[in-house]
C-alpha cells in the first residue's frame, strides 16, 4: 500500500469486508463450543491473561486481521514511533511516551539525541523534591510541613494521574506510604470545583502543583490564579514560592506566572498530553502522595508492556491483538462503542482516562495525509466498575444495542473481606459477576430455554437474550503499582495500533480548538457587557438570545474589580 492510499482500498480490507457475512452467520454459542479455537484465543504475558474467545471472530478472522496489519505497515509504524521519528506530522513531533518509563540505561533517540538521560534527570529531581516534602525538609512559609497536595490541571494533565491515584489508594503498600497525606485534583474551571477542593485544607500545609503542558490552558491557569490568591491572601504573596510548583514544557510561562523555575518539573513536546501520566505530570503528584519508590514500580509495569509491544510477534502481542480486534468490531462488524468494565472499584477512573486517550486520539475524519475518510474511526468509550454498571446500563448491553465489552478482573483483591457464614468472600462475590457476565452476553437465553422454565407465553420475547454479543476478558494477578502501569500501557498502545491501521494521526487533537476559540469571543463579550454595559453583538440569533437572558438574570454580580473566594 502506498503511504497515501487509504487502508479501505486494500485487498486485505476488502477480504475482511467479505468475511463479515460468514461471521454474522455464526453464533458465539457455536464458536465457544470449539475448545481448540478458545484455547488459541488466550494469551498470557507477564502475569496478565487475555481471553478473547468471546469475540465474534474465528482463527481465520485473526489471520485476515494480521494481513490487514501488514497492509497497514503496522510493524514499521510501531518501529517509527519507538525510533523517535516525527510521526505526529501535523505538529511535527515525535511520539515518545515510551521513553518516560524506559530503564535508565536504555537509548531512545529523538532528533539524534538520546532522551532517556533527560527523562531520568527529571525523575531524579522529582525523587529528591518529593522526599524533601514528605520528610518535612521542605516546609511551607510558616515552617510547617506540607502534607496535602492539590494538583491543578485538566484533560491529560488530570485524568491519567487521577486514574493512577484512585487505583493506588487502597493498595496496601501505597496506602501505607500515603498515611497522613492527601492528594486532591482541581480540574474544572467551574468555581464549584475549587469550593469542593479547599475545605479541610490549610494553606499553611498545602502544596499546589500546577500541571499544564502548554501553561496556557484557560481552565488550568484560572484555577492556578485562584489558588495563588487562596495562598497569598492567607500567607502573603511571598508564600507562593514555597507553596506552588509546576509541571510543564513551557518553563518561560511558568516563571512569568511567578513560580520559581527551580521548582518547575519539565517534560517535552514529544509527550502528548493524554500520554503524559508517566512524565512529571503524574510522577510528581503521585510521588508526593505515595513516595517515588511506589511510582517507580508503576513506571516499570508500563515499561514491561512497552518492550512486549515493541518486540512480540503480532499473534502474541497484547496491544496489537486488542487493537486489531477493536478495528474488527468498529470497521467491519459496525459496533461503534466499547464498554470498559473493570471489576474493581480501584479502577473506577480507568474509563474516564481511556475516554480521552482513545477518543481524543482516534476520533478523526481525515487520514494522516489529510484525505477525508470514507470510514469511521475511533470508538465511543464509556464504562463503570462492575458490579455498579450492571445495575445501570447493562440492560442495553444485554438486550439493546451490541456493545463490545472489556471485562477487567483482578485475582487478588487489594482489600479482601471474609465474613463468617457467607458462601464466598466479598471479592469472590464480585468475581462471580466478572465470570458470569461475558457468558450471559455470548450465549444469551433462547425462547426454548424459557419455555422449559415455564415462563408465561407473553413474557417470552421480553425475557429472551439474543446472545452473540462480543466481549473480552483481562485477568490481572493483583492491582499494585506495577499492574496499574501494565494496564495503562496496554490501553495506550492498543489505541495507537487502531490509529496506525486506520491510517490516521492518533497524536494530534485539532478537534478541541474550535470550541476554545469561540469561548474566547464569548469571554470578551461577557466582560464588555458586564463592565461597560455593551450590547451583545456578533453572535447568531440563538446564542444572542440565551446570552442576553444569562446576562440579565445575573445582573447582580459585582461590577467593580474584586476578589471573592469560595465561602466553604
Ligand atoms: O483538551 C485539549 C487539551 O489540549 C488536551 O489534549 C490536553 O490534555 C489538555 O488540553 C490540557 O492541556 P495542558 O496540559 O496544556 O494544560
Amino acid at each position: 500500500m502506498a503511504s497515501s492510499a487509504l487502508i479501505c482500498e486494500t485487498e486485505q480490507w476488502k477480504d475482511l469486508k467479505a468475511h463479515v457475512d460468514d461471521i454474522k452467520k455464526t453464533h458465539l454459542r457455536e464458536l465457544m463450543s470449539d475448545t481448540n479455537r478458545c484455547q488459541s484465543m488466550m494469551l498470557e504475558f507477564d502475569g496478565i491473561l487475555l481471553d478473547y474467545s468471546r469475540q465474534c471472530a474465528t482463527l481465520d478472522t485473526l489471520n485476515k486481521l494480521k494481513n490487514l496489519a501488514e497492509a497497514a505497515h503496522l510493524k514499521e509504524k510501531i518501529n517509527r514511533m519507538f525510533n523517535g521519528e516525527r510521526i505526529n506530522s501535523t505538529e511535527n513531533r515525535s511520539v515518545l511516551h515510551v521513553a518516560l518509563r524506559a530503564p535508565r540505561d536504555s537509548v531512545i533517540n529523538s532528533d539524534g539525541k538520546n532522551v532517556v538521560p533527560d527523562v531520568w534527570q527529571v525523575l531524579d529531581k522529582i525523587k529528591d523534591f518529593s522526599e524533601r516534602v514528605r520528610s518535612g525538609a521542605w516546609v511551607g512559609a510558616t515552617g510547617k510541613a506540607l502534607k496535602d497536595v492539590i494538583a491543578v490541571g485538566i484533560g491529560g494533565s488530570f485524568l491519567g494521574p487521577l486514574f493512577v491515584h484512585t487505583a493506588l489508594q487502597t493498595d496496601a503498600e501505597a496506602a501505607e506510604f500515603a498515611k497522613g497525606r492527601q492528594l486532591r485534583f482541581l480540574a474544572n474551571v467551574d468555581p464549584i470545583d475549587v469550593a469542593r477542593n479547599i475545605p479541610g485544607l490549610n494553606p499553611e500545609t498545602t502544596l499546589v502543583v500546577v500541571v499544564s503542558k502548554t501553561f496556557t490552558t484557560a481552565e488550568t491557569m484560572l484555577n492556578a490564579r485562584t489558588l495563588r490568591e487562596w495562598i497569598s491572601s492567607a500567607l502573603g504573596p511571598q508564600a507562593v514560592a514555597k507553596h506552588m510548583v509546576a509541571v510543564s514544557t513551557n518553563l518561560t510561562l511558568v516563571e512569568k506566572f511567578g513560580i520559581d523555575p527551580n521548582n518547575a518539573f519539565a517534560f517535552w513536546d514529544w509527550v502528548g498530553g493524554r500520554y503524559s501520566v508517566c512524565s512529571a505530570v503524574g510522577v510528581l503528584p503521585l510521588s508526593l502522595q505515595y513516595g517515588f519508590a511506589v511510582v517507580e514500580k508503576f513506571l516499570k509495569g508500563a515499561s514491561s508492556i512497552d518492550q512486549h509491544f515493541h518486540s512480540a510477534p503480532f499473534e502474541k502481542n497484547l496491544p496489537v491483538l486488542l487493537g486489531l480486534l477493536s478495528v474488527w468490531n468498529v470497521s467491519f462488524l459496525g459496533y461503534p462503542a466499547r464498554a470498559i468494565l473493570p471489576y474493581s472499584q480501584a479502577l473506577e477512573k480507568l474509563a474516564p482516562h481511556i475516554q480521552q486517550v482513545s477518543m481524543e486520539s482516534n476520533g478523526k475524519g481525515v487520514s494522516i495525509d489529510g484525505v477525508p475518510l470514507p470510514y469511521e474511526t475511533g470508538e465511543i468509550d464509556f464504562g463503570e466498575p462492575g458490579t455498579n454498571g450492571q445495575h445501570s446500563f447493562y440492560q442495553l448491553i444485554h438486550q439493546g444495542r451490541v456493545i463490545p465489552c472489556d471485562f477487567i478482573g483482578v485475582v487478588k483483591s487489594q482489600q479482601p473481606v471474609y465474613l463468617k457464614g457467607e458462601l464466598v468472600s466479598n471479592h469472590d462475590e464480585l468475581m462471580s459477576n466478572f465470570f458470569a457476565q461475558p457468558d450471559a452476553l455470548a450465549y444469551g437465553k433462547s425462547p426454548e430455554q424459557l419455555l422449559k422454565e415455564n415462563v408465561p407465553e407473553q413474557l417470552i420475547t421480553h425475557k429472551t437474550f439474543s446472545g452473540n454479543r462480543p466481549s473480552l476478558s483481562i485477568l490481572l494477578p493483583s492491582l499494585n503499582a506495577y499492574n496499574i502501569g501494565q494496564l495503562l500501557a496496554i490501553y495506550e498502545h492498543r489505541v495507537a495500533v487502531e490509529g496506525f491501521v486506520w491510517g490516521i494521526n492518533s497524536f494530534d487533537q485539532w478537534g478541541v480548538e474550535l470550541g476554545k476559540s469561540l469561548a474566547t469571543q464569548v469571554r470578551k463579550q461577557l466582560h464588555a457587557s458586564r463592565k461597560k454595559g455593551e450590547a451583545v453583538e456578533g453572535f447568531n440569533f440563538s446564542t444572542t438570545t440565551v446570552l442576553k437572558r444569562y446576562l440579565e438574570a445575573s445582573a447582580d454580580v459585582p461590577k467593580e474589580d474584586c476578589t471573592i473566594l469560595p465561602k466553604m
